[in-house]
């Protein structure tokens, strides 16, 4: 039986959406609240059982080193200061997993963000998770399903989503027949299609399990839409090769690379927050009767 022990997560993208916030910093340091975004999804990876983790930075990207690394200046301070809850918390941050960092040279797509892990996956599945996509569910992170998913069918696994018509032409929709509810064999996958030439309306998120013969095929594709190695065209092959599921997930995903789904994010964030519940809570019904 194959385990999966190695997440990757590419973080390398330019952030274009988020400009100008991303000119010199990395759109996965935004903060919700009070965390940068790709604490989230290091946390969901562990909590899901690995703690094996590749991060695919680039250049501008060293506070994300920086960030799971150990800060010594700042503890000793908050050592001086007594700040121990604190101190606490930084000292966890880097003692988090055993995070790891490879550089993508040039953005020339998440297809080619994902070859950069070939070396340290090796001939193992593994899991992807965008560095910019958050999924929030209480009981059960949604790495965690994905894993029992392919601890069952034993082949790569895709998160899914059904979006409205409107939003097709925003994702990589599935062309695919049920299995089961909440469980689909991939036929095929169609990039960004016009939603009347969408066989579905089932979208992949940004969370993948897949086998590790993707890097060869990624080794052979060429530059797709934008002129970038896309990961969706590489797992175009692999699903004429071999059983590709696309699965649906309990939780509530955020694109927090996009501007609106940031803010959205960051609202109920901080509306589950019990030290700023209350007081957020008064603002908005504030902001809200002036409004109305
Ligand atoms: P996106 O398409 O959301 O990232 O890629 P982007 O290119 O940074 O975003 P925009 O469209 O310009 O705003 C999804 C994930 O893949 C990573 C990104 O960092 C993001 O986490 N990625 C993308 C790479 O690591 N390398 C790439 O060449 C492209």
């Amino acid at each position: 039986m194959k385990r999966i022990k190695k997440a990757v997560i590419p973080a390398a993208g330019l952030g274009v959406r988020f400009l100008p916030a991303t000119k010199a910093q990395p759109k996965e340091m935004l903060p919700i609240v009070d965390k940068p975004a790709i604490q989230y999804i290091v946390e969901e990876v562990i909590d899901s059982g690995i703690d094996e983790i590749l991060i695919i930075t680039g250049r501008n990207k060293h506070s994300i080193e920086d960030h799971f690394d150990k800060s010594l200046e700042l503890e000793v301070r908050l050592k001086e200061t007594g700040k121990t809850p604190l101190l606490e918390m930084v000292q966890s941050i880097s003692r988090l997993a055993h995070v790891c960092f490879v550089r993508q040279k040039e953005p020339l797509g998440l297809g080619h963000a994902v070859q950069c892990a070939r070396r340290f996956v090796g001939n193992e599945p593994f899991a992807v998770l965008l560095g910019d996509d958050i999924v929030v569910n209480d009981k059960q992170p949604c790495l965690k399903q994905m894993i029992e998913m392919y601890n069952e069918v034993q082949s790569t696994v895709i998160a899914v989503m059904e979006v409205p018509e409107k939003d097709v032409a925003k994702y990589g929709i599935l062309d695919s027949t049920i299995e089961r509810p909440g469980l689909f064999r991939v036929r095929d996958l169609v990039e960004k299609p016009a939603p009347e030439k969408a066989p579905s309306r089932l979208a992949i998120m940004g969370r993948y399990i897949i086998e590790p013969r993707i890097f060869s095929i990624l080794a052979e594709i060429g530059p797709g839409a934008g002129g970038e190695i896309q990961l969706t065209d590489a797992l175009k092959v692999l699903c004429a090769e071999q059983p590709v599921f696309g699965m649906t997930f309990e939780g509530k995903r955020y694109d927090v690379g996009d501007k609106l789904g940031y803010l959205q994010a960051t609202v109920e964030f901080a509306l589950k927050r019990p030290d700023l519940r209350e007081g957020f809570q008064r603002y908005l019904k504030s902001i809200n009767e002036g409004l109305s």
